[in-house]
C-alpha cells in the first residue's frame, strides 16, 4: 500500500513540479528511492491502527508518554463523565470544534455565551437550544461540573471577576491555553487553589479539531495540570482531551504550553514564514523578476510541492527529491539562514517569556474596535502585491481549471 501511495505522491509531485516550474525537477535517484519501497520499512513500523494506547515513545532520544484515543473508547468516556455537565464557555473557533465533538460523543455538554452576540447566533445555527443546552455565560458556569473556558484570551481576563466566585469546590476548571493563569499578573486570572485546574491545547484551529474528528482521525493536543486537588486531574485532562477530539496527547506544563504556542505562531507557523516569503519575493522583484515568477519561486512551489513532502516524509526526503543543484545550494545556505535568524528567535522567546507578547495581545484585543482594526491589517496583507499575485496563480492550478 505504501508503495502505491508513494507512487501516487510521486506522480502528484511530478505533476506539480511541471505545472509550477520546470526548473527544479525530481532527480532520477530521488524518483527511484520514492518508488522502490526503500522507505516502506520505516513507514510500516508506525501503522495507524485503532488499537494503540498509552505508550512510551522515544522522540529523538527523549522518552515521553503519549496518550491516545484507544485509551478512552466512547463507552469509557460516557461512563467517566456520566454524572458531569461540561459547561463550555465561549463559542468561537475552539468552542465550536470542541463543543460539537463533545456533543457527538454523547456527553452532557452545554454552551455558555453572551446573549445575542455573534456566538449565540452561531450556536443556535449549530443546533444548540436556548434554555436546554445554551445559556448565558454565568448560568452555564453555575450548571457545570467542568467549566471549559474557551472565551478569547482577552475575554477570559475581562470576565474573570464575575466568574471566579462561581467556581465552587466541586468544579474542575479547564483551559485550552496557558495564557490566562501563567500571566496572571497581567490577566488577573488566578485560579482557585481548591479545585482541579487542567488544560488541553489542540495543536490547530477549532475548524481542524472538528474536521479531523469527522474524518475519524483526531488532532494532536497537549495536556497539563495546574492544580491537582482531587488526585485525578491528570486522568480528567487525558479523558477530556480525547472527548474533545484529540487523536494523541502529550504532556506539558501550562508555562511550556503558552511559551511554545506564542513563540511558534509568531515564528515558523505564521509571522516568521510570512516575513521570509516577503523578503525573498521583494528581492526577486527588485531584481527584475516578474510577479508570477517571484511568487512561484517563493510560495507556490513551497506550499504545493516541497512543504507537503516535508510534512509527509521529512526534510531529508524533500532534499532527496530535488535536483542535485538545488540540494547543493540548500545545504550550503540553510546554516546561513539559521545563524541569521537564531538571534531573532532568541529575542522572540524572551519577549514571550517575559510577558511582553501577552501584554500586547491583551491591550490590543481588549479594545472595543479590535475586530475592525484586525480587519484593516488583514486588508493590507490582502492588498500586498505578493498575495494578489497568489490569488491569480491559484486560479491556474489544474484543480481550479
Ligand atoms: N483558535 C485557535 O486556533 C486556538 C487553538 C488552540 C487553543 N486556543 C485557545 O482556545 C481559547 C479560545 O480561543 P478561540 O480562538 O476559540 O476564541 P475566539 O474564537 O476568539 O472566541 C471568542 C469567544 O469569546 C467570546 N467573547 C469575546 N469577548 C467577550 C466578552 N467580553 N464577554 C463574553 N464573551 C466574549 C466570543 O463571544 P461573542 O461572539 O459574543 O463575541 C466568542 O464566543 C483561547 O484560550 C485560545 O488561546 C485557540
Amino acid at each position: 500500500m505504501f508503495r502505491q501511495a508513494t507512487k501516487q505522491a510521486t506522480r502528484q509531485l511530478i505533476a506539480n513540479s511541471r505545472a509550477i516550474t520546470a526548473k527544479r525537477a525530481l532527480s532520477v535517484a530521488a524518483r527511484k528511492t520514492a518508488t522502490s519501497g526503500l522507505r516502506s520499512t520505516a513507514f510500516a513500523a508506525k501503522p495507524l491502527v485503532a488499537t494503540r494506547g498509552i505508550k512510551q515513545i522515544n522522540f529523538g532520544g527523549v522518552e515521553e508518554t503519549v496518550y491516545e484515543r484507544a485509551d478512552w473508547p466512547r463507552e469509557k468516556l460516557l461512563n467517566y463523565f456520566k454524572d458531569d455537565t461540561l459547561a463550555l464557555i465561549g463559542y468561537g473557533s475552539q468552542g465550536y470544534g470542541q463543543g460539537l465533538n463533545l456533543r457527538d460523543n454523547g456527553l452532557n455538554v452545554i454552551v455558555g455565551v453572551r446573549k445575542n452576540g455573534a456566538s449565540w447566533k452561531a450556536a443556535i445555527e449549530d443546533g444548540w437550544v436556548p434554555g436546554e443546552n445554551l445559556f448565558d455565560v454565568q448560568e452555564a458556569v453555575k450548571k457545570g461540573t467542568y467549566v471549559m473556558n474557551l472565551l478569547s484570551d482577552a475575554a477570559q481576563s475581562e470576565t474573570w471577576p464575575a466568574l471566579k466566585p462561581l467556581l465552587t469546590k466541586e468544579k474542575t476548571l479547564y483551559f485550552s491555553h496557558g495564557f490566562s493563569p501563567v500571566f496572571k499578573d497581567l490577566t488577573h486570572v488566578e485560579p482557585p487553589t481548591d479545585i482541579d485546574v487542567i488544560l488541553v491545547a489542540p495543536k490547530g484551529s477549532g475548524r481542524t479539531v472538528r474536521s479531523l474528528f469527522k474524518e475519524g482521525r483526531g488532532i494532536n493536543s497537549s495536556y497539563a495540570v495546574w492544580n491537582d486537588v482531587s488526585g485525578k486531574a491528570h486522568e480528567k485532562a487525558q479523558a477530556l482531551a480525547v472527548a474533545v477530539g484529540s487523536g494523541y496527547v502529550y504532556q506539558t506544563t501550562f508555562e511550556k504550553e503558552v511559551n511554545s504556542d506564542l513563540y511558534g505562531e509568531r515564528g515558523c507557523l505564521m509571522g516568521g514564514i510570512h516575513g521570509m516569503f516577503l523578503a525573498q519575493y521583494e528581492v526577486l522583484r527588485e531584481n527584475g523578476h516578474s510577479p508570477s515568477e517571484a511568487f512561484n519561486e517563493t510560495v507556490e512551489e513551497a506550499t504545493q510541492s516541497l512543504y507537503p513532502l516535508i510534512g509527509k516524509y521529512g526534510m531529508d526526503y524533500m532534499y532527496d527529491a530535488c535536483s542535485t543543484t538545488a540540494r547543493r545550494g540548500a545545504l550550503d545556505w540553510y546554516p546561513i539562514f539559521k545563524n541569521a535568524l537564531k538571534p531573532v528567535f532568541q529575542d522572540l522567546y524572551e519577549s514571550t517569556k517575559n510577558g511582553s507578547e501577552t501584554k500586547r495581545s491583551l491591550e490590543f484585543n481588549s479594545q472595543p474596535d479590535y475586530r475592525e482594526k484586525l480587519e484593516a491589517e488583514l486588508e493590507t496583507i490582502r492588498n500586498m502585491e505578493i498575495w494578489r499575485v497568489g490569488k491569480e496563480v491559484r486560479k491556474l492550478r489544474p484543480e481550479n481549471n
